[in-house]
């Protein structure tokens, strides 16, 4: 019986440090919620007080209607995985995965049915009688899940779970994790830094700075419409150009970029001021120097299967990112070349100057 989760202006503190600062998350029953962010936000921190590992300074949080503040750890129900695995080297898969049954004094039949039923999940009953110590990496990986699930827990915890596996078991791993995940119905709040794992495996996402949550949302939202600056250069990867707003009647805006190029948004703002604009690379149409658009050299080319990166200076000695999809491309640029590069209105987005605020009007833009 899995259930939701509500963290409510949470806080942690070390002395006078906020690691966790006002935080406020509601994680739906069955969801895969990942906190994300660059190393020291207070992911880590906040898993464990959810787990019952740290103490709550302030706020609370609630698994489903109870608040579970001052419920000590082994009362919560909880299955946790960790990035260095936990598991016992020396002790066969079957008897590590059965430990915690065991604790609980279930009969020996319903142990067995249980651990059989948590090894198939994650694809490991073949090495039942086989001892972590001479698995891989990966395989530890499976055992610690299969010993996180076979409680039955309400909430799964996962911290960095793939963080010690290399490139191709993490793409593999991480689908795994996932399709048990959703078999199960399990509610799971996922741990990581990376952003690429992040978009590929969450439900919904938030993404932490300092202690404080920045956005939450799906991860195409978050890709899509970063809430500011931070968020736009943390997950994937963003160019900012400086632009000032010309003429705004009710949020229709000319904006003016670098190399006198004039762009239409829909602005939830009325003013004139200066402005950033973030531009993923694919969100640049790349024409020859005679069409409209900031006009820019192109510094290296880089072919990676179905698209070409480019890296390219623009006149103010700015460089960016662009990419070309090689089934939509009429024409390919050589390193030397001047090109113009036209943003496009409907996917950019545009920040205050301080990078905090989105400004872009999301009900008129779309
Ligand atoms: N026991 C502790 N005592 C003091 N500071 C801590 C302690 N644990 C974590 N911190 C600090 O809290 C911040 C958040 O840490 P952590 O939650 O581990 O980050 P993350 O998991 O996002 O990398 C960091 O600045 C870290 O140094
Ligand atoms: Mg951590």
């Amino acid at each position: 019986m899995s259930r939701d989760v509500h963290i409510t202006d949470a806080v942690k503190t070390y002395g006078d440090f906020n690691a966790v600062d006002h935080v406020t998350i509601d994680i739906q029953t069955g969801e895969l919620f990942t906190l994300l962010g660059p190393s020291g936000c207070g992911k880590t921190t906040l898993l464990r007080m959810i787990a019952g590992f740290n103490s709550i300074e302030g706020g609370t949080i609630s698994f489903g209607e109870n608040v579970i503040n001052d419920i000590p750890a082994h009362k919560r129900n909880i299955g946790m995985v960790f990035q260095n695995y936990a598991i016992f080297p020396h002790m066969s898969v079957y008897d590590n995965v059965a430990y915690g049954l065991k604790a609980r004094k279930l009969k020996k039949t319903e142990i067995e049915e249980r651990v059989t039923e948590a090894l198939a999940m994650v694809q490991i009953e073949n090495l039942r009688d086989r001892q972590p110590a001479n698995m891989s990496g990966g395989q530890q990986q499976r055992v610690a899940l299969a010993r996180a699930i076979v409680i039955h827990p309400d909430i799964l915890l996962m911290d960095e779970p793939l963080s010690n596996l290399d490139a191709k078991l993490r793409v593999q791993m991480r689908t795994t994790i996932k399709k048990v995940q959703k078999k199960l119905g399990i509610t799971t709040i996922y741990v990581t830094h990376d952003q690429e794992e992040a978009l590929a495996i969450s439900d919904r996402i938030a993404v932490m700075k300092s202690g404080k949550i920045q956005q939450i949302g799906k991860p195409k939202e978050i890709y899509t419409r970063p809430s500011n600056e931070f968020v736009a250069n943390f997950i994937g990867i963003s160019n900012i150009l400086q632009g000032e707003i010309k003429e705004n009647h009710q949020g229709d805006a000319q904006i003016f970029l670098t190399g006198g190029v004039s762009i239409h948004m829909k602005l939830k703002e009325t003013g004139q001021k200066p402005v950033k604009i973030s531009v993923r690379p694919e969100e640049f149409r790349i024409g020859d120097s005679t069409s409209p658009g900031i006009q820019g050299k192109i510094i290296l080319k880089t072919f990676l299967g179905d698209y070409i990166s480019y890296e390219i200076e623009l006149m103010n000695g700015q460089s960016v990112e662009v990419n070309q999809y090689l089934k939509e491309t009429a024409r390919e640029y050589e390193a030397g070349d001047t090109v113009s590069l036209y943003p496009m209105e409907s996917k950019i987005n545009v920040y205050d100057i301080d990078g905090e605020e989105a400004l872009v009007d999301e009900q008129k833009s779309s």
